[in-house]
């Protein structure tokens, strides 16, 4: 294997609170190791378009408190295709490039995974998405600051549901994966939660309104997970059609849940991690993401951390539902 002497980093993807301590670790940590770093701006896009520049310990300075990304970050289209990629391999050998560390969610790891199987190119990943939903870690950057960003909403939404005593289905972010749904949901003691995870052949408003939705409490909160077809509009329209008598709102928080300053535990996160993918290079390792499962650092294969069925602890659900009665 030729030896790695720089090593190029880059957030790609929806941005993500801690993203910014997670480039701080990789830059600091990679030249405290002897490596050059270089700061590649506007992800995939950005490494096609040769968008980089050498950075020092300085350039990273006063980021770790800082949400978004000062790499800035794109959901490139180009990179899908073959000729994007080899552009982007292109500016990997004028600038002489090694290897890569790549701070994104699933399919900005999916894109590495690919690029480093096609070009032959170290690739380590960093879990970067407020989604929560890479295999293999327990948490990824993001997820615990956007948690609490939800949680801290929904108290000020039940403030007012409770003056109005009316239902409010609070849309929350998060895809395909009901992580931050359930867990805000629990959280702010929310009466449910609608999440991907558990919208099997069940219709789960029939289910949230017979178990007595207003029996016992005024006001209600459901926290419903983003969807393009049946997401919190699509439950309120119903409830309005079937129990015209309901006083029913929406809200839908949006990207207000992706800014603000990243929490203590997703900068931990992001140092270790960051920290880890210095030393996961160093050891000669490639191709993988670095994540955290009980509290130890774990080398998570491309091909395992891109899975589609990050394990949903279902207790949570039967913990909403009890503790909601
Ligand atoms: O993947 C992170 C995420 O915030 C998802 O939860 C959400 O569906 C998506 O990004 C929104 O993407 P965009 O900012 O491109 O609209």
């Amino acid at each position: 294997m030729a030896t790695i002497k720089t090593i190029g980093v880059l957030t790609s993807g929806g941005d993500a609170p801690g993203m910014n301590a997670a480039i701080r670790a990789v830059t600091r940590a990679g030249i405290a190791k002897g490596f050059k770093i270089k700061a590649v701006y506007r992800g995939w896009e950005g490494l096609i378009n040769g968008e980089v520049r050498e950075f020092t310990t300085e350039d990273v300075s006063c980021i770790i408190n800082t949400g978004g990304t000062i790499l800035r970050t794109a959901r490139s289209e180009k990179f899908r295709t073959e000729a994007g990629m080899r552009q982007a391999y292109d500016t990997m050998c004028r600038e002489q490039i090694d290897a890569l560390v790549v701070i994104g969610g699933n399919g900005s790891l999916r894109g590495a995974m690919e690029f480093a199987q096609m070009f032959d190119i170290p690739c380590v990943g960093l879990p970067g998405t407020i989604d929560n939903d890479l295999y293999g870690t327990d948490s990824t950057i993001g997820y615990d600051t956007t948690l609490n960003t939800i949680v801290e909403c929904v108290d000020r939404i039940r403030d007012t549901a409770t003056s109005h005593e009316r239902i409010f289905f609070v849309e929350v972010m998060g895809r395909d994966a009901g992580f931050l749904a359930q867990n805000s949901a629990i959280a702010s003691g929310a009466e449910a939660a609608i999440i991907p995870e558990d919208r099997t052949d069940v219709d789960q408003l029939e289910q949230f309104l017979s178990r007595g939705i207003r029996k016992s409490k005024k006001s209600c909160i459901v926290v419903v997970s983003e969807s393009p077809k049946c997401g919190a509009m699509y439950y309120a329209d119903r409830v309005r059609k079937e129990f015209p008598d309901y006083d029913v709102r929406v809200t839908i928080l949006g990207h207000l849940q992706r800014g603000g300053r990243p929490s203590a535990r997703d900068r931990i996160l992001a140092s270790e991690t960051g920290y880890g993918a210095i030393e996961a290079i160093v050891q000669g390792q490639r191709n993988i993401m670095v994540g955290v499962r009980n509290n130890e650092i774990v080398y998570v294969p491309f091909s395992e951390a891109v899975r589609s069925d990050k394990p949903f602890d279902k207790k949570l659900i039967k913990i909403l539902d009890d503790l909601s009665i």
